[in-house]
């Protein structure tokens, strides 16, 4: 058969940030795809498209007439139900519906779901009215963390250290409202000290097949230190995740939950996180995602020896169960996220960055907050670059990541010097 014969088709790829470039970069690769389109896009993506990620009439109607097949990055056009919609004009896209995005737009929804089907988390209660929250802390003896129930864009979660923080954390989301209507409900869960990863499968509604492990470092300061972020750099595979645990994170919550979902008559389609917490060897959901994690999809999505295209599309069709097992890049891979000094707080954008072509071949730098003018490239957003970069060994990758990362330079570059470290100590 010639080449001529096989239907290429094109990609539309919804996001605009770095898990969005790995991903638009990696479906570029495939023999099956003609052009990746990204919408909005930055200043590393290609051919970019000019439409909100939350404009879902404009978006399905250039899926429609560019002939796309459709991935969503990010989690706010899931939950206002873009898969829905796309799925009305019988338009292929990968990702959760509305119902099942629900495990990640509202934190209470998923804590019951988790409840009725007997997956590990930790203990909670409900609230909406403050006076009752407080009573309740009050009644307790252990620490806890207080969550609004939905989207508040990775700032609506406060782990608290005593009472009277947790009690100015009620007083924040559901007094002060600081987190608008996403406040009106919080939980109140009990901390659980221990290890953090990140565990992610790709699901057709009926199996979930894991990506590879990664570990996330959500401090923006060294140690572990200072307020959260999205992410500021990621590492994979993760030593924190062995062979024995891997098993019973996919048999007890990854599989379980993808069973539960059906059960209640809700498939799951696209990619599940699971935020694990790892108390005495034990693993713990803190929190699901329905999409990738950024930036664990920059490392991921550089050791994947196969074709992404591929497995979206038989997630999108139910046949994942029929597809070759997947095979991952044997090395490490490390993403150092570069921001802008005051992230994730207030911060300088429209700096000239330089340096990108002193990049060598082991290392793939995607971008995030950036955009192109003139042949240039500025930052224009909070964490801007991914530098990505692959080695024999967690300490090589570690090194060659660092070494990309000298190379780049802007007024306000900001990034951690200790990302995958922690992973280190377990060799
Ligand atoms: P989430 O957005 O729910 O993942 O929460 C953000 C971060 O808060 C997590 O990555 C954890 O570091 C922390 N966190 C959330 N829930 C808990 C918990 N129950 N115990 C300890 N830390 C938590
Ligand atoms: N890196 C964590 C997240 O994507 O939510």
């Amino acid at each position: 058969m010639g080449r001529r014969s096989i239907l290429l088709v094109n990609v539309l790829v919804i996001g605009s940030g770095g898990r969005e470039h790995a991903l638009s970069w990696k479906l570029s690769q495939s023999s099956k795809v003609e052009t990746v389109f990204t919408a909005p896009g930055n200043g590393g993506t290609k051919n970019n498209i000019p439409i909100d990620v939350d404009n879902l009439d404009e978006l399905s109607d250039f899926a429609q007439k560019n002939n796309c097949f459709t991935v969503v990055g990010p989690e706010a056009p899931l939950a206002a139900g873009i898969v829905d919609k796309f799925n009305q004009k019988n338009l292929k896209i990968f990702g959760p519906s509305k119902l099942a995005a629900q495990l990640e737009s509202s934190k209470i929804w998923a804590k019951n779901f988790m409840k009725r089907n007997s997956i590990p988390t930790a203990r909670f209660e409900i609230f909406d009215n403050a006076q009752k929250a407080r009573d309740y802390v009050n009644t307790l003896d252990y620490n806890v963390v207080v969550k609004a129930d939905g989207l508040a864009a990775g700032k609506g979660v406060i782990v608290c250290n005593s009472d009277d923080e947790a009690l100015n954390a009620i007083n924040t989301i559901l007094v002060k409202k600081t987190f608008g209507e996403a406040g009106n409900r919080i939980i109140i869960e009990e901390r659980i000290d221990g290890v953090e990863a990140s565990f992610i499968a790709l699901s057709d509604g009926n199996v979930a097949i894991p990506m590879a492990s990664s570990q996330d470092h959500k401090r923006i300061f060294d140690n572990d230190e200072g307020p959260n972020t999205g992410g500021m750099g990621a590492y994979s595979p993760t030593p924190v995740i062995d062979e024995s645990l891997t098993k019973k994170i996919q048999e007890n919550i990854i599989d379980k939950t993808i069973e539960s979902m059906k059960n209640e008559g809700i498939s799951f389609k696209g990619f599940l996180y699971a935020g694990i917490m790892l108390r005495d060897g034990e693993p713990y959901v803190l929190e699901y995602n329905v999409r990738m994690g950024d930036p664990e999809c920059q490392p991921i999505t550089m050791r994947m020896d196969f074709d992404l295209y591929d497995y979206f599309v038989a997630s999108v069709n139910g046949t994942l169960s029929s597809m070759p097992s997947i095979s991952w890049n044997e090395k490490f891979a490390v993403c150092i996220v570069l921001a802008s000094k005051g992230y994730p707080e207030s911060y300088p954008v429209n700096e000239e960055i330089t340096g990108f072509d002193s990049v060598s071949n082991d290392s793939y730098v995607f971008h995030a907050g950036t955009k192109h003018s003139d042949g240039k490239i500025f930052s224009n957003g909070g964490r801007v670059l991914g530098v990505t970069a692959l080695g024999e060994s967690l300490d090589s990758a570690i090194i060659n990541a660092y070494d990309t990362v000298d190379k780049i330079s802007w007024n306000s570059k900001y990034c951690r010097t200790d990302i995958g470290k922690k992973g280190l100590t377990y060799f």
